[in-house]
């Protein structure tokens, strides 16, 4: 038995603190050190969270004085966290664990100043040897910071000297064969329990919320399965465009950005079966399970189970908006995907034959990420087709207005037999008073107290990453004109719809 804190059972306000570490932030003057990390740590420090011995350490490749760095922190938390600092001195308790050291990455002279540095930590802050490593680069420097950081003894396996993990922040790799080998490279140096592949959407509440509706009570999962659920749509809808990733993401796309991680996991906590315990290898054992089901697809079969489309110029909240290629660092001529619509079945005992729907696009018209169960309808219609289908949907919703509806007719007050749609509501704001975590807070704790629960394990990234090879070889086959657009603010192509079975559409959202 794993005998870590199970973040399912003890939830955040567990009072066990992680061991005292060294939290070792590489990429420290980029943005997702602004946005998120530096005040996911901050919110874990403010709430006797973190370590009581702790030291943020920001490497990154600019000069910069440790002052300088904490000035930025303080800019960054004031914008982007959840809480604002109390007063100067709360954020002083903060700033004097905060640290700044600059590293040439590809030096490895670089890195034994970074050794020194912790070492000196170590003696100052009393953080035991024990370091947390985390990735916040470009895929490009992974394997050469890991190698250097070995070279330098800075990494290894865990010893009497303190543990040593490593965070990768996504994507782990772009395909297959480049993921393997960054697995096969960084098993070299570590063990799979010191690598935490990080996806994000792991660390929602919503999204652990999932696993404690299924397997927390026993009424929805008799129901769940072949026998009565008719179909399941998963939706992940941004209004954001590329922002200033234009470059990025014309290498990347739809597919490769938000499905093969964020979308794969999704899929795999709705499909799984139940683990055999609470523990984490149980848990990534049952996921794993489910992406194997999913077969890699010939060219055939992606053609007429995947629909990608571009956004054109359009509206959205009032405002009017360049199309996908108009975009700074977009190619005119890209063949890149901003929205992605498939119909996929997954071959296992309690899924065959039932279609699960994705769609994931950018500058949609709304913010919405949602899981939707579709049962069933009625094997008679005794009533008039006055709404249609059954509407029997169980809604799990992400983001925004994070909460579970359970949709259902009722017969309309009067003395008229009419139907309509109704549905009974749980919304997290309304039952609960307190707010949730930032998915990252969730995360960067659970990586202090050593439990890997919430990260992908190398088995299911390589599974997402073959079915999704096998997407992208198959639209690579497709002539130009397959690439459907839509126009900025609206819901997508209209070929998604094509995709749907039977007399089912896509939700109105
Ligand atoms: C990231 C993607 O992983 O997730 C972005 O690279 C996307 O393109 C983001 O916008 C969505 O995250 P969230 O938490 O805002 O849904």
């Amino acid at each position: 038995m794993n005998d870590v804190p199970n973040p399912f059972r003890d939830g955040l306000t567990r009072s066990d603190a992680p061991a005292p570490c060294v939290f070792v932030l590489f990429g420290a003057t980029g943005d997702l050190t602004a946005r998120k990390l530096v005040p996911a740590l901050w919110q874990l420090v403010r709430g006797g969270l973190a370590p009581k011995q702790f030291f943020v350490l920001g490497v990154a490749r600019r000069a910069k004085s440790d002052d300088e760095f904490r000035a930025e922190m303080r800019a960054a938390v004031d914008k982007f966290g959840r809480d604002r600092p109390a007063d100067e001195a709360e954020w002083e308790a903060f700033a004097q664990r905060l640290g700044y050291c600059v590293c040439e990455f590809t030096q490895p002279a670089a890195y034994q100043a970074l050794a020194q540095r912790l070492r000196g930590i170590d003696a100052s802050h009393g953080t035991a040897g024990n370091r947390l490593y985390y990735l916040a680069v470009a895929p490009e420097f992974f394997e050469g910071i890991t190698s250097s950081l070995h070279e330098a003894e800075l990494i290894g396996p865990d010893q009497a000297g303190g543990w040593r993990r490593v965070v990768i922040e996504k994507p782990f790799g772009t395909d297959l064969a480049s993921a393997a080998r960054l697995s096969g490279h960084l098993h070299g140096l570590l063990t799979e329990d010191q690598i935490y592949r990080i996806d994000h959407y792991l660390g929602k509440e919503t999204v652990q919320n999932l696993l404690t509706l299924r397997f927390g009570n026993a009424i929805f999962e008799p129901l769940w399965n072949r026998n009565h659920i008719e179909h399941v749509q998963i939706t992940v809808a941004e209004t954001e465009g590329i922002g200033r990733r234009g470059e990025f993401y014309d290498q990347t796309g739809a597919l490769r950005d938000m499905v093969q991680n964020h979308m794969m996991q999704l899929l795999a906590l709705v499909a799984m079966e139940p683990p055999v315990t609470w523990e984490a290898g149980a848990i990534r054992d049952e996921k794993a399970k489910v992406l194997r089901a999913l077969p890699a697809w010939t060219p055939a079969q992606v053609a007429s189970r995947v629909v990608r489309a571009q956004y054109t110029r359009g509206t959205l909240a009032g405002v009017e908006m360049p199309g996908f290629t108009e975009e700074a660092g977009i190619a005119p001529d890209s063949l890149t995907e901003s929205y992605v619509a498939m119909r996929l079945t997954l071959d296992t005992w309690r899924w065959s034959g039932v279609p699960f729907y994705l769609r994931h696009g950018k500058r949609l018209p709304k913010r919405t990420t949602e899981i939707a169960i579709a049962f069933h309808q009625p094997p008679l219609s005794l009533f008039p087709p006055t709404v249609g289908r059954s509407g029997n949907t169980l809604v799990m919703r992400i983001q925004p207005d994070e909460g579970i509806s359970l949709n259902f007719v009722a017969k309309v007050p009067g003395t008229r037999l009419t139907l309509q749609a109704v549905k009974m509501d749980f919304g997290y704001g309304s039952s609960f008073a307190q707010t949730s975590p930032e998915a990252y807070e969730r995360l960067l704790l659970d990586a202090m107290l050593g439990d890997n629960t919430l990260f992908t394990r190398e088995d299911e990234v390589a599974s997402a990453w073959r079915f999704v090879d096998s997407v992208r070889a198959g639209l690579a086959e497709q002539p130009r004109d397959t690439m459907a657009g839509y126009a900025v603010g609206s819901w997508g192509p209209a070929a998604a719809d094509a995709l749907l079975d039977g007399d089912a559409t896509w939700r109105r959202l």
